[in-house]
């Protein structure tokens, strides 16, 4: 295994650690801002550090259209690029064909699609996916392609996908290969149907990943069918590698996700939300837009450790908003994004010191009153 994980605490399910990977530690339960095209929006590099983030996320889909792969490696990588040198994981491509791009069809071989921003065409096989990941991109954390299947989905359509997206494991193992520096992680498919998440997990496990993701999920089941899924879903893979459930999500989310197991996420909520005018805060999400902000003079969170949560107020950023100005969208991303880096640090310290469970009630009691 490249990057060895040393998990510190257990407690119940729920498990603190560390990803020890060449480009720095993942402590984990983590977040991955989302860095889609090679910036995570309104944010520099600097900030995203010092809000705690020990990794980003990036996107083959978007980097393969703009700039493109070659033109990527020629520019040194995408560390090099964006001017981050903490680990990168990228996502593999095959979810944002599905969710972005226009008509694509999908075979045995690859997935065939037309650019969202110019309707170009371009294929997508599990070997250009990680080629493009690991050669051109540099990235430290390569997902195998996959298919994720729309939510609601009968068990035979279910079985489809989650069946082609094992042989394209298998393809993406063969086709990276054996790496000291670099993890390749498969992608756990089936929708709902616990057969099907168990058969995924036991084909996978016959391949060999460095980790391995929970795909398929906050696809609009709604957060309480998530949480039956993840009663058992992570219970299928090996207790001793990273457990990564990709795109998820709110806070309550990642607090039930990681008292079912669950290590590392990654969404676009806290960006994308912040360039809209939610804040998230232990007290729960509000929208700054609000009247009855405009002359508030509070901070948003004075337990988030953030220039952006401290140092403004609410009836300042209720203007820039409402005014639309750029540093309304800079300084409310900012702050989710350190809120997220604020609510998995809390987490990993509830577990090391045996008081999750505990944790978790205060954090549903606060969080969801209202
Ligand atoms: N992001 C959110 N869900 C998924 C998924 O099922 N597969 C991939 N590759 N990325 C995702």
């Amino acid at each position: 295994m490249p990057f060895p994980f040393e998990i510190s605490a257990v407690e119940g399910r729920a498990r603190t650690g560390v990803l020890k990977t060449t480009r720095g530690d993942i402590r984990t339960p983590a977040f991955m801002p989302v860095g889609t095209a090679a910036t995570v929006k309104a944010m520099t590099v600097d900030q995203v550090q010092q809000t705690g983030a020990d990794i980003i996320l990036g996107n083959t889909y978007h980097l393969m259209l703009r700039p493109g792969p070659e033109r990527m490696e020629r520019l040194g990588g995408l560390h090099n690029f964006m001017r981050w040198d903490k680990p990168i994981l990228t996502d593999s491509g095959g979810f944002q064909v599905m969710s972005l791009s226009g008509i694509s069809k999908l075979t045995e071989e690859a997935v065939t699609f037309s650019s969202h921003i110019d309707g170009s065409k371009h294929v997508l096989t599990p070997e250009r996916s990680i080629q493009i990941q690991a050669d051109r991109l540099g990235s430290d954390i390569v997902m195998q392609l996959d298919e994720c299947v729309a939510w609601p989905a009968e068990e035979k359509r279910a079985r489809q996908g989650m069946e082609l997206s094992a042989r394209w494991a298998l393809r993406s193992k063969n086709a990276f290969g054996a790496r000291d520096a670099q993890a390749l992680f498969g992608i756990q498919q089936g929708s709902t149907y616990e057969n099907l998440r168990r058969e995924s997990s036991e084909r996978l496990q016959e391949i060999g990943f460095d980790g391995y993701a929970i795909g398929g999920l906050a696809v609009g089941e709604g957060h309480e069918a998530m949480c039956e899924v993840l009663d058992f879903a992570p219970e299928f893979l090996p207790k001793d590698r990273p457990r990564y459930l990709m795109g998820v999500g709110k806070p309550i989310d990642l607090v039930e996700a990681v008292y079912r197991g669950v290590d590392m996420f990654d969404c676009v909520l806290p960006t994308r939300a912040g360039r809209h005018g939610q804040a998230w805060t232990w007290d729960g999400p509000i929208n700054i837009k609000n009247a009855r902000f405009a002359e508030d003079q509070d901070p948003l969170d004075m337990g988030v450790p953030c220039p952006a949560s401290n140092d403004y107020s609410k009836a300042y950023l209720h203007h820039l908003i409402r005014a639309d100005e750029i540093l309304g969208k800079v300084l409310l991303s900012w702050h989710n994004i350190a809120f997220f880096q604020a609510l998995t640090a809390a987490m990993r310290a509830a577990i090391a010191e045996g008081r999750f469970e505990q944790f978790r009630r205060d954090f549903r009691a606060r969080h969801l009153k209202a």
